[in-house]
């Protein structure tokens, strides 16, 4: 299997086969969602949260979201990696947006940029387009907007707020985004609108009706208990694991269990002797 292109996450969406993506932020991580087939990877701003332990992702920076793209990135041959442009990216001007964004493929050599575009960075968008760097579009919840929306909430549940969420896809997908996201969308409406584009809709917390599903990573295996959107599904509770795991290495340390002798390196007697015969003087 090559990697995937704008072509081939195209094609799915054209040939109706659904596309998966994931979050992730680190090699090994990813090396294991490239290894399982996910066709997308997003390096989120969300690793502020679950990985550096902030309140929210407004603290993410073009470093961090870089090392941690870097990584992400050679981990992978068969997924398609996505930068998330941090808050301050693509805020400025155009040249700026540009710049940041190009910043991602050479130094992280990853395989596109996401942006919490509104109207307003409708131009960026294009920029970006033109300069042949994949963009993906995010509509609907913005988590770097969570101080003007007073919190975490669904987008889209009145005419308002709909309206905002079909017409910024629609500007998306006309400046050139090709794929757009949609964060905790009645599924009602992302189903509506992904009807309505010509490009692939990827939902996270947008319902069935998109062509393709978006998860955080440490939602999936349970590993970040700080928040869990309701619309996350914890496959496994690797967090307990861990728990478990530290717990049990502690008190094997303590009890002597470990290190047993087949973690320990050997030696000969007789250079043994030797030191010891050195050393005793
Ligand atoms: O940072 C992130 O993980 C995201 C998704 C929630 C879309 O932006």
């Amino acid at each position: 299997m090559t990697k995937h292109t704008v072509k081939t996450i195209q094609a799915m969406r054209d040939e109706a086969q659904t596309i998966t993506m994931l979050t992730a932020y680190d090699y090994p991580t990813a090396k294991k969602v490239n290894d399982a087939g996910i066709d997308m990877i997003l390096v989120g701003d969300s690793c502020a949260m679950v990985v550096h332990g902030h309140p929210n992702t407004l603290t993410a920076t073009m470093d961090m979201m870089g090392l941690h793209c870097a990584a992400v990135a050679r981990a992978c041959d068969r997924t398609m990696v996505i930068a998330d442009m941090p808050f301050g990216s693509f805020q400025y001007s155009v040249e700026e947006t540009m710049r940041n964004a190009a910043r991602f493929v050479t130094e992280a050599k990853v395989d596109g940029v996401k942006f919490e575009a509104t109207p307003n960075h409708i131009e960026k968008t294009e920029a970006i387009v033109k300069m042949g760097i994949p963009v993906v579009g995010h509509v609907g919840l913005h988590p770097q907007a969570v101080g003007a929306l007073g919190g975490l909430k669904v987008q889209g549940k009145d005419v308002d707020t709909a309206r905002k969420v079909v017409s910024e896809a629609l500007a998306l997908q006309e400046a050139g985004a090709f794929a757009i996201i949609f964060e905790a969308v009645p599924a009602k409406l992302s189903a509506y609108v992904t009807e309505k584009l010509s490009v692939p809709t990827i939902s996270i917390g947008g319902g069935p009706g998109c062509s393709g599903q978006l998860l955080v990573t440490h939602d999936v295996l349970g590993m970040y208990d700080n928040f869990t959107p309701s619309f996350a599904k914890r496959y496994q509770e690797v967090g307990q694991l861990m728990l478990d795991t530290f717990t049990q290495y502690k008190e094997e340390v303590l009890a002597g269990i470990f290190p047993g002798e087949e973690h320990s390196y050997k030696m000969s007697d007789e250079v043994m002797e030797a030191i010891e015969k050195e050393f005793n003087r």
